[in-house]
């Protein structure tokens, strides 16, 4: 059936765009080209993946950690100083004048110096600057090849023209104690443990090698370079010069001709390398690399320090990263007549998932990645996931599986746990996350007044591994025995289930744990961790997201044959949805939660938070609406919650803090989840609205947050362009349209999701790939490649008929079909034509 849309969504008066200041977007080479440092707030990039990796600032700063951020972390990259100052690492560029030298970082950090030109081209996984500086172009890479644990930094400096100029380049690093938090609190202990010794080799090679005193034996870190080096510095205090009253705007040893070559037995650990480049003549060009890297010794490392050594290695390593890229990204294209939809969906949105899968919400320039009271969230990274299903399955599968051995035996999940406690199997790698700090509080008559665990945790889960199993068909996975977490102890000593056990469990924990009105109980918190209502409160998030995992588990038990099980989970659906029709309706929209009084948070006698963004997606995308109800929570939502630059979480913001209702209202009104636009919430607007059939709705809502789109407007909106933040100032805070938390945000998946499998309506079920698009209705149509199970997919939707949803007819390899579900093949190219009508 076709849906024509009426027009509902409000409208937004536009105005014209002043021209963009800080970059621009180069889709041909899949980068963003800043033209200026002064970004209006830190701007950055990630560089390799959680395994080694990190990010790297705009302005050269380097944040770069293996495996844990917290507790294994290599650079000391102190976020909070000023975009001005040395953050861990900088490269002096010097060239020597009739007296004395001239120095300045391409990176225009820390040195300040005025450019010719720049450019820092953030591109996958990689960053580039050009900087042209007193007639010398200089070209700087950073990368980590893919699988390595080195960090690379190629780089070029070329003599413009003129005569031969004598140049040195000099690389520092700053290293941090492995412990991240430790090193900002602890003056003792931290820098009399942090040791670098420099070990010259024959040929005038030299590997800094840095460790932490008790890491001597198993844990190294180490910098080099392809070529010879004239001296070194390894303690800060040395290079930076008279007792550091020289700084690293202007280090005092680069007056001299050569390093002092000091080593470090404690202190301030850097690694600074004087590289002679020599003659430059008119033209030519000296380029050099160098390596950052850790390993269990000097001795392992020699392999790779060996490798990288060789340029053509380098080079080959580039070529890699930009293969593995390449192909994460060709397993979805799309051509779609919007063109800031397609520099999205086809780079920049995917990228941001790889980013999300790998660093949860762990290390950002927002979320700092100290001590472990963060971590790889339950709540984040089950969502995460599903953002990278379709493009890496098996790697998904890891990350699935950990999360998968952090749920209790109980049936609900620890709220976050340490990658590398978890790796190191010390029986103690997962957290309750915040609640466990709640969970002491008592009342006046002694009993505890917060629940010690998140009411939605578990439920994502069921979500996540039902992606899994409709990406790839693997159904034995639900087979695979998977231990329960069980604190203090080892896994091997730890109850185990299969996986389809560990989901039966989450669905159980819910159905079991149900307040007065029989809706979900919110335990410390749902989605929102900002509400934190005392014990017997219930969510009608938590309903609607219970709701969707029993959808998922039915369509799971269905593809296993076990009709009995299904049976029981659709009547377990239809008590849930009986028991909120009955409760949460509040006339025009969606009550968001009961307190345990059964007073009501999201309704319209509210003072402060009357209604709720998710209670009204949320509905709809479980279908747990009775008839008209989801779509008039929609429009509510639409009246009262969208701004021109995105939908608010909801309105208004309560004015002050009150303990009763807990974080929420420890933000000003208009900020974060206190009625600001918290865009995580904006695509699961998206995808109510294609349920509906409204592609329109759909389409501004998406255009409403697109980063790319708010390229003209970056003196409102500051935050990176070429990735969604977390949230955007709402309309009741002066700041109105200002991003913040860039990278590690929910929003990422959701809005890839909702771009790909809602808008565009491709997405993997159990029996082929369903095309069901859902679309702006002045579209003529669109083109896609999907890869699924080893066939490649080419999709052409025509609308002739100018609708938003509705497949009249599907054509695969030039035979009619009977439905909008093209067949699984496993191998080949195969033609799927869709017409919508
Ligand atoms: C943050 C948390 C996430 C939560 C959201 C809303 O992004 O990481 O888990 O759902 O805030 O409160």
């Amino acid at each position: 059936m076709a849906t024509k849309q009426k027009k509902s969504v409000k409208k937004v008066a536009s105005k014209k765009a002043p021209a963009a200041q800080y970059g621009y977007f180069d889709d041909a080479a899949k980068e963003y080209v800043l033209t200026t440092p002064a970004t209006p707030i830190k701007w950055c990039n990630y560089v390799g993946t959680l395994n080694f990796g990190g990010i790297v600032d705009t302005t050269g700063g380097t944040l770069v950690c293996k495996g844990d951020p917290a507790l294994n972390r290599i650079t000391k990259y102190i976020a909070q100083m000023p975009c001005s100052d040395f953050k861990a690492s900088t490269i002096y560029i010097r060239i020597k004048e009739a007296k004395g030298y001239k120095v300045f970082s391409p990176f225009v950090v820390p040195t300040l110096t005025k450019m010719d030109k720049w450019e820092c081209h953030v591109g996958l996984s990689y960053m580039r600057w050009i900087a042209e500086c007193c007639g010398l172009r200089t070209q700087v890479t950073i990368f980590v090849p893919t699988g390595s644990n080195t960090l690379l930094q190629d780089i070029q400096v070329t003599n413009l023209g003129g005569a031969a100029k004598e140049v040195d380049i000099i690389p520092v690093y700053e290293f941090s104690h492995f412990e991240a938090e430790k090193q900002l609190t602890n003056a003792d202990w931290v820098p009399q443990t942090m040791t670098l010794k420099g070990h010259w080799e024959k040929d005038g090679h030299v590997v800094l090698e840095q460790y932490a005193y008790m890491k001597r034996d198993y844990a190294v870190n180490y910098v080099t370079a392809n070529c010879k080096v004239g001296s070194f510095d390894g303690d800060r205090r040395v290079f930076l010069g008279a007792n550091e009253m020289g700084s690293w705007a202007a280090p005092l040893s680069l007056g001299n001709k050569e390093l002092s070559n000091s080593e470090c037995d404690r202190g301030d650990n850097i690694a600074a390398l004087m590289i002679h480049g020599g003659k430059i003549a008119a033209k030519k060009t000296f380029r050099c690399c160098t390596q950052l890297g850790q390993e269990q010794s000097l001795k392992v490392a020699a392999k790779a320090i060996a490798k990288y050594r060789d340029l053509k290695n380098v080079d080959k390593a580039f070529d890699e990263l930009a293969k593995f890229w390449e192909n994460y990204l060709s397993t979805i294209q799309v051509k779609t007549p919007d063109a800031s939809f397609n520099t999205m969906v086809n780079v920049h949105n995917p990228r941001q998932c790889h980013t999300t899968k790998n660093w949860s919400r762990y290390l950002s320039l927002y979320q700092l990645g100290y001590g472990t009271s963060r971590g790889i969230g339950y709540r984040d990274s089950t969502q995460d996931l599903m953002g990278v299903m379709s493009h890496m399955p098996e790697e998904a599968l890891v990350l699935t599986k950990n999360l998968i051995s952090v749920q209790r035996p109980e049936g609900n999940a620890m709220h976050q746990y340490a990658p590398l406690a978890l790796a190191e199997d010390n029986g103690n790698e997962a957290n309750a996350g915040d609640s466990r700090e709640k969970a002491g509080v008592k009342d006046a008559k002694g009993n505890p007044m917060y629940a010690d665990w998140y009411g939605d945790d578990h439920l994502w889960i069921i979500l996540t591994v039902a992606s899994y199993l409709k990406e790839t068909g693997k159904m034995d996975f639900l087979k695979e025995e998977i231990p329960f977490y069980v604190a203090g102890k080892k896994r091997k000593d730890r109850p185990k289930g299969t996986v389809l056990e560990h989901l039966k469990r989450a669905l159980k924990f819910t159905r079991e744990h149900l307040g007065k009105h029989n809706l979900p109980l919110l335990g410390f918190a749902d989605w929102n961790d900002c509400m934190n209502l005392p014990l017997g409160a219930e969510s009608t998030f938590n309903t609607a997201l219970y709701a969707k995992a029993l959808l998922e588990m039915m369509d799971i038990e269905e593809a296993l044959g076990d009709k009995k099980a299904v049976e029981m989970y659709k009547g377990w659906y239809e008590d849930v949805k009986a028991a909120f029709n009955k409760s949460a309706w509040d006339g025009k929209w969606w009550t968001r939660w009961f307190d345990k009084d059964g007073n009501g948070y999201g309704v319209a006698k509210a003072k402060y938070g009357k209604i709720y963004c998710n209670g009204q997606s949320w509905p709809v995308i479980a279908g747990i609406a009775y008839g008209d109800r989801a779509k008039q929570g929609m429009d509510s939502l639409n009246k009262l919650l969208n701004t021109k630059y995105g939908v608010k979480s909801s309105t208004p913001g309560y004015r002050g803090f009150e303990p009763a209702v807990g974080g929420i209202s420890t933000y000003p009104p208009g900020a974060k989840e206190n009625g600001g636009i918290f865009l995580h919430t904006n695509p699961w607007v998206m995808i109510a609205e294609t349920i509906l059939g409204r592609g329109d709705n759909a389409f501004q809502y998406y255009n409403q947050i697109n980063p790319a789109s708010k390229n003209d407007i970056l003196d409102v909106f500051e935050s990176e362009p070429y990735c969604y933040p977390q949230n955007i100032l709402g309309d009741e805070h002066k700041q109105f349209g200002m991003g913040r938390n860039a990278w590690l945000s929910g929003t990422s998946t959701w809005t890839y999701q909702a771009a790909t499998q809602f808008i565009i309506g491709i997405r993997a079920n159990y029996k082929g790939l369903v095309v069901d698009p859902c679309i702006p209705s002045k579209w003529d149509g669109f083109e896609a490649t999907r890869k699924f199970r080893g066939a490649t997919y080419q999709i052409t939707v025509k609308n002739p008929k100018h609708i938003c949803k509705g497949v009249a007819k599907m054509v695969v390899d030039g035979k009619e079909i009977d439905s909008n579900i093209a067949p699984i093949f496993t191998k080949g190219t195969h033609k799927v034509e869709v017409t919508l009508g």
